[in-house]
């Protein structure tokens, strides 16, 4: 048994995760694809689907793991309900994009990367979303926010919290 199996479970219910698997030919191949509905479906890779899996396509947890973290597109821990993305590439930068994060991060009370405890905000930095003429840019669940300023921030948390 490995070791990483021994960690914490979410409850989620495992019908839910074998109901996902069914879909799929159960050969490694299917590995990215079972992973993409998995996060479609929970909006993160939950515990339990990495076991369950591994054990379906009969192949290693750790290899289930390494495809999990590997994408930026998986996520293992649960997201909020809304997802704040900040561009931090160099158009974005040069125009105060670190001001617009840092004040995301002071409002939310919550680091880049991280969820809200109330499950509310993920907030995450994203290099150039390729729309440098609009920055700095902030996206709330694919809606993009040009020529943020910290003084709109206020407002577009609230906006989106009550969504
Ligand atoms: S640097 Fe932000 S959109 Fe290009």
């Amino acid at each position: 048994m490995e070791q990483i199996q021994e960690k914490e479970k979410t409850g989620i219910d495992i019908k839910d995760i074998k109901g996902i698997l069914k879909k799929f030919h159960n050969t490694s191949e299917s590995l990215i694809a079972i992973l993409q509905e998995i996060q479609k479906t929970f909006n993160y890779i939950p515990q339990e689907s990495v076991s369950e899996t591994a054990k379906y396509l009969d192949i290693p947890l750790h290899q289930v793991y390494s495809v999990a973290t590997f994408y930026k597109a998986f996520s293992l821990k649960p997201k909020g309900r809304n997802i704040i993305q900040v561009c931090m590439g160099t158009a974005c930068h040069v125009r105060g994009a670190q001001q617009i994060l840092e004040e995301i991060e002071r409002q939310i009370g919550i680091k880049s990367g991280d969820t809200s405890e109330d499950g509310e905000f993920s907030l995450e930095t994203v290099n150039c979303l390729g729309a440098c003429a609009l920055g700095p840019i902030m996206v709330v669940n694919g809606e993009y926010h040009g020529n943020m300023v910290t003084s709109k921030v206020s407002r577009l948390l609230k906006e989106y919290s009550k969504k």
